[in-house]
């Protein structure tokens, strides 16, 4: 009873931010991302009734902040008449530094599940089963351009692969200004957003609109349109933890100064916009002609510490036994 998967980390172009009911973790708006590729995460689940405990190691460390839910999103894909499972975890880039680690964890952790239990595979089921561990991971069941939509009530969210990478080629430039984690979980940073800031029923409100908008323009390939409502959509969610209170910044000073690059760049000819997560990593997403210069440029803006580079990559799926 093992499997092993792999996942990718999505970039929400179109954010989430906000749940409706915290108890099943249901998101309160849609949302709409990228899968990368050439960042990973493997999880290799194996179920025993030797094993007293769940165990989970992470890039070879035990880890039992997480292990909580991990074992209830074990119970969601195994039912909780399960066997103990150890989890064994490898990342090839900075966790809960707002690089969406927990989206492909997650992602690949339900794949691995199922496959070792011999289930079915069915990716809606196992992105909600995803979802309810953290909103963003079920978008990584799927490849390239993902709508999420929230759904209304009790009502379960449901996934729409809306183009691939061969429909529409893009490179994501990641600047990284920061290893460390990050102050506030997107969780609880929700959360005190959703109390506190007057900007929060306005980005309710006005969400489903910026995400008709991207879904066109991903349909009509206009990277100009992509863009504008990117940067946009991610400035309103920034608003609403700035404006919350206590107060939320993620950025730091790089973070800024990543911004204007990117704005420059675009001065002189280069197809890119920026987003942000919950972190400080700039993740400037552009047309393959010009990843090569924004690369070149994030790379030498200070304070960024590492850059990284990915197309865009499939959902989460399981790995050959080795
Ligand atoms: C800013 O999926 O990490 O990256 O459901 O509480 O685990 P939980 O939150 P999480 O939040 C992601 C927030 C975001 C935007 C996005 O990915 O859509």
């Amino acid at each position: 009873m093992q499997a092993q998967a792999v996942a990718q980390p999505n970039i929400a172009l179109i954010k989430y931010w906000g749940k409706r009911d915290v108890q099943r973790n249901l998101p309160a708006v849609s949302s709409l991302s990228v899968t990368l590729d050439t960042l990973w995460t493997t999880m290799s689940v194996e179920f025993s009734a030797a094993f007293p405990d769940d165990s989970l190691t992470l890039n070879k460390e035990p880890v039992a902040k997480l292990l909580p839910r991990v074992s209830a999103c074990l119970d969601r894909v195994a039912g909780s008449e399960r066997h103990r499972a150890r989890v064994i975890s490898e990342c090839n880039f900075p966790i809960a530094a707002g690089l969406a680690s927990s989206a492909a964890s997650f992602a690949a952790l339900v794949v691995a599940a199922d496959a070792a239990v011999g289930g079915e595979g069915d990716r809606l089921t196992l992105a909600r089963a995803a979802g309810h561990a953290s909103g963003s991971a079920a978008r990584s069941l799927f490849g390239g351009f993902v709508e999420l939509d929230a759904g209304v009530g009790d009502n379960d969210i449901s996934l729409s692969p809306l183009a691939d990478a061969e429909h529409w080629p893009m490179e994501v430039v990641v600047a990284i200004t920061e290893r460390g984690k990050k102050p506030v979980s997107s969780g609880d940073a929700m959360q005190r957003s959703a109390e506190t800031s007057p900007f929060y029923s306005r980005w309710l409100s006005d969400q489903s609109v910026d995400l008709d908008t991207a879904r066109d323009a991903v349909k009509q390939r206009d990277f100009d349109k992509l863009g504008e409502i990117a940067e946009h959509n991610c400035l309103k969610m920034h608003s609403v933890t700035w404006t919350s209170r206590p107060p939320i910044v993620y950025w730091n000073t790089a973070t800024v100064a990543c911004m204007q690059a990117v704005r420059e760049l675009r001065g002189q000819g280069a197809a890119v916009f920026f987003t942000i997560d919950a972190g400080p990593q700039v993740k400037a997403v552009c047309l393959p002609e010009s990843a090569d210069r924004v690369a070149e440029a994030l790379g030498n803006v200070p304070g960024v510490v590492q850059v990284m580079r990915s197309g865009l990559g499939r959902g989460a799926r399981r790995l050959a036994a080795a």
